[in-house]
C-alpha cells in the first residue's frame, strides 16, 4: 500500500483490506499518536461532504499532521478555468498525500496519473468511494464478528450510489449473498451483476423488503442521490421509495445491524435512531480509525 493511490476498492487485495481493518482496530484503541508530525495532507473537495472530509481531518489532527485544502471548488482557481491536472500538479508540491472528491467518474484515477503524491479517492461521481467501503467493512466485521457468508441487504439508490458499488466489490471477497432492493428506475447496473456472476456469488433483486427483512444480517440503507439526476421529476418519483421504521425491525435477526453511509434524508425514520440495531452513527465514527489506518499505511508509517 506504501506510496500507492487508493482509487477503487479493487486497488487493494483481500489481504490488504484485512490489514487496513486490523490497523483501524489498533487506532480505535489508541487514536491519538504523533506519527504524522511533519506531514501535510491536502483535502480537495469539489463536492460537498461532512463525514468524509471531517473524519479525514480528524484522523490527521489526531495523528499530529497538518491539513490544507478547500471545501468548495468555488474558492479554488478551478473557477478561473484551471484544469484538474494543473490543480493536482500544484497541490502535489504542497502536500504528501491528496484526498480528493470530485463529481466526475474517473477523475480520481486521472489525478493519480498526473500527480506526484498518492491520491485517495473520497468519491468520484457515481463510481467509487473506497474509504467508505473500508469503514463499512470495519463496521460489519465489528458488529458481526466476521465478514464471511453474510446476507447483505442494500436498499435505495443502487444505480447512482457510489458507496453501493464499492461495497459490493469489497464484500465480494467474503462470499456475501446480496439482496438488492430498489425502485426499478434505480436498479443495480448490469456491470455489477456481471461482476458477481463472474465470481459465482448469489444475489436477489426486489422492489420491497418488508416480507424478507428477517433474512438480513446487515441492512445498508442509502439516500436517493438527488445530485446525479438530470430530471427532477424522476428524483421526486423515487426519493421516498423506502422509509425504514422501527416497527419493520420486529422479527428480524438478533445480529442485524442497520448501516447507512449518511447523510440521511428520510429513508430511515428517526424512531430507529435509538434502536439497538441502529449502527449508522457509530459507523461514521469508525471512519476516523479507518482513515487513520489508510493514511499511515500509504505514507509507510505503519506496515
Ligand atoms: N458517507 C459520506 O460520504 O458522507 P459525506 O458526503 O458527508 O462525506
Amino acid at each position: 500500500m506504501r506510496n500507492r493511490s487508493l482509487i477503487s476498492i479493487n486497488d487493494y487485495s483481500k489481504e490488504e483490506i484485512l490489514r487496513v481493518l486490523d490497523l483501524a482496530g489498533e487506532f480505535e484503541q489508541n487514536p491519538s499518536q504523533d506519527i504524522l508530525r511533519g506531514k501535510v495532507i491536502a483535502t480537495l473537495f469539489f463536492e460537498p461532504s461532512t463525514r468524509t472530509r471531517l473524519s479525514f481531518e480528524s484522523a490527521v489532527n489526531r495523528l499530529g499532521g497538518k491539513i490544507i485544502g478547500f471545501t468548495d471548488s468555488s474558492s479554488s482557481s478551478a473557477t478561473k478555468g484551471e484544469s484538474l491536472k494543473d490543480t493536482i500538479k500544484t497541490v502535489s508540491n504542497y502536500s504528501d498525500l491528496i484526498v480528493m472528491r470530485h463529481p466526475i467518474e474517473g477523475s480520481a484515477r486521472y489525478a493519480s496519473e498526473v500527480g506526484m503524491v498518492p491520491i485517495v479517492n473520497a468519491g468520484d461521481g457515481a463510481n467509487q468511494h473506497p474509504t467508505q467501503t473500508l469503514l463499512d467493512l470495519y463496521s460489519i466485521r465489528k458488529t458481526q464478528g466476521t465478514l464471511n457468508n453474510l446476507n447483505l441487504f442494500i436498499v435505495g439508490d443502487l444505480k447512482y450510489g457510489r458507496t453501493v458499488h464499492s461495497l459490493l466489490m469489497g464484500m465480494a471477497h467474503f462470499n456475501a449473498t446480496f439482496w438488492f432492493i430498489s425502485p426499478k428506475e434505480l436498479r443495480i447496473p448490469n456491470e455489477y451483476k456481471l461482476y458477481l456472476d463472474q465470481r459465482g456469488l448469489k444475489y436477489h433483486e426486489h422492489t420491497d423488503f418488508r416480507d424478507i427483512a428477517g433474512e438480513a444480517d446487515i441492512i445498508y440503507m442509502t439516500r436517493v442521490q438527488k445530485e446525479r439526476f438530470s430530471d427532477p421529476i424522476e428524483y421526486e418519483k423515487t426519493r421516498s421509495a423506502y422509509v425504514l421504521k422501527s416497527t419493520m425491525l420486529e422479527g428480524t435477526k438478533s445480529n442485524l445491524k442497520i448501516l447507512h453511509p449518511l447523510p440521511r434524508v428520510n429513508e430511515i425514520s428517526t424512531d430507529v435512531d435509538d434502536h439497538d440495531k441502529a449502527y449508522y452513527f457509530t459507523q461514521a465514527l469508525n471512519g476516523v480509525y479507518t482513515r487513520q489506518a489508510i493514511i499511515s499505511l500509504i505514507l509507510g508509517l505503519k506496515n
